[in-house]
């Protein structure tokens, strides 16, 4: 069965000893560690959870625990995390905010995955720091799922990026421009390198001080992916499928003047629209600030809330497969 293969590959390359209990660990830390086959094997697996994520009952993880550890804001992940989990039949554990918890009297990180190991059967992280998840799998013994680290990675959003691309549009001869903050914006570092898998045609449209990382572009690069650069959204609109909009991460700027400039930089409005193709879809991660007029919501190519649905049943994907219960 394909997804059996899946579980093995991805032991394969997670493979961890825990040494407490010798079982085999499936974190989900980076989009780099997926192949095509894999994803292509998790939206597939997502679309039979659709029904499910509509209100379907199942008791799929009927007797198991998640715990979500959020260091960071959030309403869509963690709420669709606990969406997910709650309709196959499982149960939530919340560390709730950081003040209430031992993390306000010093506890590590590495302390908090340790413990919290006891309770649930698998732990969904979001952490200011970069590379937050790769280290705080290596203290755990139950799968981490990487939630957002800094500036770094979001793979189950790109999942569910992939999936909403696959629902809404088609993710083969994708023509696809990310636009925003592109250099502190995890969700386009994570989505960027899976498109590169799929021989996406992407142009990424930012201010010059907003643009990819140079070390994100030489890894896409060496993928084959064709990227192009401008800073100029009119370039771009009348020749894609996708428009992925991106909020400038105010919270990433270590000098808040810096944000004062680059606010409000892009602006998606019904004139510019004009320009669009008929199938042109626009994504957006949310939450948005002011990167997309709300007149535009009521067009035939808002699929952002649409999106954040999706969240659900490729979240249930991801916990079936770090429960080894699908
Ligand atoms: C994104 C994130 O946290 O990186 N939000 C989300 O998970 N849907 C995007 C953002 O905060 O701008």
């Amino acid at each position: 069965m394909k997804w059996a293969f899946l579980h093995l590959t991805i032991i394969n390359k997670f493979k961890f000893e825990c040494s407490l209990i010798g079982m085999m660990l499936r974190h989900i830390i980076s989009m780099r560690d997926f192949s095509r086959d894999e994803i292509d094997t998790i939206l597939a697996k997502a679309k039979e959870f659709e029904p499910i994520a509509r209100g379907k009952e199942s008791n799929l993880l009927s007797g198991k625990i998640i715990a979500t550890l959020f260091y960071e804001p959030s309403t869509r992940t963690r709420l669709s995390f606990e969406t997910a989990m709650k309709r196959l039949g499982g149960k939530v554990i919340d560390l709730g905010s950081i003040e209430s918890s031992s993390v306000a009297k010093g506890e590590s990180l590495a302390d908090t995955i340790r413990v919290i190991g006891n309770y649930a059967d698998a732990i969904v992280l979001r952490h200011p720091r970069e590379g937050s998840a790769r280290m705080a799998a290596e203290y755990s013994n139950v799968p981490i799922i990487n939630a957002g680290d800094g500036a770094g990675h979001h793979p189950t959003q790109t999942l569910l990026d992939l999936y909403t691309i696959m629902r809404e549009s088609s993710l083969s001869e994708l023509k696809i421009a990310l636009v925003g903050d592109l250099k502190y914006g995890r969700t386009v570092h994570s989505l960027a390198y899976a498109l590169s898998l799929y021989h996406a045609d992407m142009t990424l449209v930012s201010p010059a001080q907003l643009k990819m990382p140079d070390v994100i572009k030489k890894d896409l690069k060496k993928q084959g992916a064709s990227i192009r650069e401008t800073t100029n959204i009119e370039d771009v609109i009348g020749d894609i499928d996708v428009l992925y909009v991106t909020r400038i991460q105010k919270e990433r700027f270590p000098d808040p003047a810096e944000y004062q400039k680059m606010a409000g930089s892009y602006r998606i409005t019904e004139e510019l629209l004009k320009k669009a193709r008929d199938n042109l879809i626009i994504m957006h991660p949310l939450p948005r600030v002011d990167e997309i007029d709300p007149a535009v919501d009521r067009t035939k190519y808002a699929r952002y809330f649409q999106q954040s649905f999706y969240g659900v049943p490729v979240r249930m994907a991801l916990l079936a497969m770090a429960m080894e219960a699908a």
